[in-house]
């Protein structure tokens, strides 16, 4: 593939454009550019660069003459048109596993923090209060986590999780029962997973199958008292039936990292974001320095690869439609 031009319209690592030009291949970058101006700006370009504030609708599909390839340098396409891209021929990529390790690490957080309390009684020390009582909390060893999705991060939060003493049971389609049981896990059927699980986490793309998992039915399935955490996907939970199920104390806690809307604005989004049993981040599970450079690295590999004069970056392993790619190699 030949790419001369690219654009880099998020705030990627500057790796990622040292990178690039080290390979001759020009870069600009223009940040957050409004949507007329991007499609004003596209048709000069034959590769895109983004992360998660640009989103690469129909329109600035149609608008780019000249585009190759989409990469995103993060885990996920959601806010890149993919039909739209498949459909112009245009290949899209993006960095699977360059952040995992950083949305694990936010995951295990979440998860003793909830045990502890850390988050609110911290902000209640610093509102000058002293409240031993109310913060209390409890262990983790010996507690039951279900993960769902057992995947590059749910695999890591098992290893983990495992050093605290807890029991790591979970489900994923494409796992093995054998497979899972090499990393501790136990493979259960969901229904048998609700009623075992002291906490639950989720780590599968949203997709239908996998859209309101968590749901007013589920929770009641679940144990009084259950802590829920999500640093997927939002709409992996559905967040009407986890606040139904916060205030009448079914669900003891949640830990959420995404968010249906982002950043939120519905009321029950916002109503669970106060809620005094939650912990909310405001979608971090790739932000640290490493996965952020990781990530940079890893896109612009990839371009480098495409381009084919490279011996040492040959491979592609985050292209998400393979159709596009065989049409490519045709
Ligand atoms: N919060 C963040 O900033 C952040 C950062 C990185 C990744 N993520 C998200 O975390 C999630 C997991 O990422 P990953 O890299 O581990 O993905 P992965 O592809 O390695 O693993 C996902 C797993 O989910 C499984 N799965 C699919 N449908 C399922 C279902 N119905 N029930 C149970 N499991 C199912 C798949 O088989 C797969 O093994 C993705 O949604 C990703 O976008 C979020």
């Amino acid at each position: 593939m030949d790419i001369k031009k690219v654009l880099v319209a998020d705030a990627v690592d500057v790796a990622c454009t040292d990178l690039l030009k080290k390979h001759g291949i020009q870069v600009d970058c223009k940040y957050k550019l409004p949507k007329d101006q991007l499609i004003q700006e596209i048709p000069n370009y034959d590769g895109l660069i983004v992360r998660s504030d640009t989103k690469v609708t129909a329109d600035v599909i149609a608008a780019a003459k000249n585009l190759k390839v989409i990469g995103r340098a993060g885990a996920g396409v959601d806010t890149i048109d993919v039909a739209a891209a498949t459909e112009k021929n245009v290949l899209v990529l993006n960095t699977p596993g360059g952040n995992a390790i950083s949305a694990c690490e936010l995951t295990c957080a979440l998860i003793t923090n909830m045990a502890r309390n850390v988050a609110p009684a911290a902000e209640s020390l610093k509102a000058g209060r002293w409240d031993r009582k109310l913060y209390s909390g409890h262990e983790l060893y010996g507690k039951t986590l279900a993960i769902l999705g057992l995947g590059r991060i749910g695999k890591e939060v098992a290893i983990r999780m495992q050093s605290w003493g807890m029991k790591t049971i979970g489900f994923d389609p494409i796992i093995s029962v054998e497979a899972a049981k090499e990393f501790n896990v136990e493979s259960l059927p969901l229904e048998k997973i609700w009623p075992q699980a002291d906490y639950i986490t989720v780590h599968t793309p949203l997709i239908p199958q996998t859209r309101n998992l968590i749901n007013a039915k589920v929770l009641a399935s679940c144990k009084k008292g259950v802590r829920i955490v999500n640093v997927a996907r939002g709409g992996i939970i559905n967040e009407a039936d986890l606040l139904e199920a916060l205030k009448s104390g079914q669900c003891g806690g949640a830990a959420l990292d995404v968010f249906e809307q982002e950043p939120p604005t519905a009321a029950v989004t916002l109503e669970i974001i106060k809620h005094p049993k939650v912990v909310a981040t405001p979608h971090l599970g790739a932000s640290t320095t490493e996965a952020q450079i990781r990530v940079a690295v890893e896109i612009s590999e990839q371009f480098i690869a495409l381009t084919g004069k490279s011996k040492e970056f040959t491979s592609t392993p985050g292209v998400v439609n393979m159709d596009v790619m065989k049409n490519l190699k045709k």
